[in-house]
């Protein structure tokens, strides 16, 4: 049963193009832009019009670019394009699929899967219009400065469009239209299905041309109209690497814009690229150099950057990260982070806590108001609430075969350097001194020692290193202090 607000009744992507300007081993439309591939961009405004049947035209590396489709869109129709060429070709084969003489009626929307930045609104405007006024085939079009390459759009006297000439195919005249066919249109299925019957490969390219649908369901009464679209990166290919920066900037510029409609602060638009399937909440900070991947979200008040790096990563209200690069962890509201800092997948920072300069985490979960602040590595590890881990502390969580787990307690405090040699447990409100190596679970407020006593060779240096600044310095400051105890047992 169709839902009553269905949209068209197809939408047939065409993606079996080779892509040989690109200069890639990966297909063309598996290149991304905004952290999705030019095909995931097609796929999702394609589905955005909510069409009753999605299949999509394959044939250059199409077992990658079918699995690719399929993990993206499990319910999309993967076509096989034969040996014939062509655009016309290629819906044909899609028609067939999806079993078009069976009575497939109502609009058939065609798309490319390699024009990424085609929005679902424009999508939806053409369908409407072409709905509304009942034509045969509507054909989105954009009026270029310089339409070298693209099919012409050919209008009568009266305006109306009576077909389209592709490049090679034009005369001198043809060639100074402007107004280009971007390859995106609505059709009624069945002129569709009658004039691709009709279509030959009797061109300059020897292809079957979907463009001569148009003057064909003309000649058979039908209405052919365009709908002309004055924002042209909608329908621009990604041809080569330099059209695929261009798009991907233009598209993260139009991301970066909506945020920043949206109540987000972004210092500078320039160097902060935000994928389009990222969320942010109004009055979040974002300063230079920011780049926010994946399903990274950032709450409210939170201030990210700058020259931060952040791929599926949770970061709180009030947070703030500093020149960090991060991936799979939550940053808790009102936590610290950076600068200079490495979060690995699995670091969970609670409420107020902080991960200081030079700190790697990885797989460990950091309790409310606890705080690593300074030079270490934290992995595999749980530590709990408003403890403190001082400055040089590592968790020795590799024995060279295995991985095992530190767990500190809450209130802990512990001094510099401080090794846990895992798997091992600190309890409640314990202490470790300077250097010390936990070997052994540390009970609740205990004071774990793991340091040698302190021996002072008393005049090693100008014995040992006579006529260096350094025994000339120690001999000075020896006369000079002759009334201070010449030997202490430890140092202070
Ligand atoms: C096509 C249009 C042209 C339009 C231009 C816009 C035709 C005959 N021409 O030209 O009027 O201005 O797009 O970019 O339609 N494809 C297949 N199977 C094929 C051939 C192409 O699936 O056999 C797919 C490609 O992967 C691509 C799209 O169709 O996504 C367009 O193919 P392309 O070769 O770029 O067509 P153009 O010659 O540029
Ligand atoms: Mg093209």
């Amino acid at each position: 049963m169709i839902p009553e607000n269905a949209g068209p009744a197809a939408v047939i992507v065409l993606a079996a193009g080779a892509g040989t300007r690109m200069k890639s081993r990966t297909p063309k439309i598996l290149h991304e832009i905004g952290g999705l591939s030019l095909v995931g961009h097609a796929l999702r405004a394609a589905r955005s019009i909510h069409p009753q049947r999605l299949a999509i035209v394959v044939r250059h590396e199409r077992d990658l670019v079918a699995g690719h489709v399929s993990a993206l869109d499990p319910d999309a129709v993967i076509v096989d394009q034969d040996d014939v060429p062509g655009t016309g070709r290629a819906v044909e084969a899609a028609l067939e699929a999806l079993h078009a003489e069976q009575g497939l009626a109502g609009t058939v929307v065609v798309t490319y899967g390699d024009v990424p930045l085609l929005s679902g609104e424009l999508l939806g405007e053409l369908v409407a219009t072409h709905e509304r006024d009942g034509n045969a085939v509507t054909v989105l079009t954009a009026v270029l400065d310089d339409a070298t390459g693209y099919g012409r759009i050919l209008r009568g006297e009266d305006g109306s469009v009576t077909g389209i000439r592709e490049h090679k195919d034009s005369s001198e005249a043809e060639r100074l239209i402007r107004e280009v066919n971007s390859g995106i249109y609505a059709f009624d299925a069945a002129v569709l299905r009658d004039a691709l019957g009709k279509v030959t490969t009797d061109n300059a390219q020897g292809e079957k041309y979907l463009t001569d649908v148009l003057s064909l369901a003309r000649a058979a009464g039908g209405r052919v109209a365009a709908v002309v679209t004055a924002d042209r990166w909608q329908v621009e290919g990604a041809n080569d690497r330099v059209q695929l920066a261009a798009l991907g900037a233009e598209l993260n510029r139009r991301t970066v814009e909506g945020w920043m409609r949206a109540g987000v602060t972004v210092v500078d638009p320039a160097t902060t690229w935000i994928d389009a399937s990222v969320a942010l909440d109004e009055d979040v900070r974002l300063l230079p150099n920011t780049q926010l991947h994946g399903a990274t979200t950032v709450a409210r008040d939170a201030v990210v950057g700058p020259d931060t790096t952040l791929t599926d990563v949770t970061v709180g209200e009030g947070a703030t990260v500093v020149r960090t690069h991060g991936s799979g962890s939550v940053i808790g509201p009102r936590a610290a982070v950076g600068p200079f800092t490495y979060l690995r997948p699995g670091t969970v920072l609670g409420e107020k806590g902080k991960i200081g300069a030079f700190y790697e985490t990885k797989n460990v979960t950091i309790g409310r108001g606890s705080k690593l602040s300074h030079l270490g590595y934290a992995g595999d590890a749980e530590i709990g609430e408003d403890t403190n881990i001082g400055c040089g502390n590592i968790t020795a969580n590799y024995d060279g075969e295995k991985k095992h787990r530190t767990v500190i307690g809450s209130g802990v405090r512990t001094g510099s350097n401080t090794v846990f040699v895992a798997p091992v447990t600190v309890g409640d409100g314990a202490y470790s001194g300077a250097g010390a190596v936990i070997r052994k679970d540390v009970p609740a407020g205990a004071l774990a020692l793991s340091v040698a006593a302190q021996r002072n060779a008393e005049g090693w240096v100008p014995a040992n290193r006579p006529g260096t600044r350094s025994a000339e310095l120690a001999q000075a400051a020896t006369q000079n202090s002759s009334s201070t105890p010449a030997s202490t047992e430890e140092g202070k």
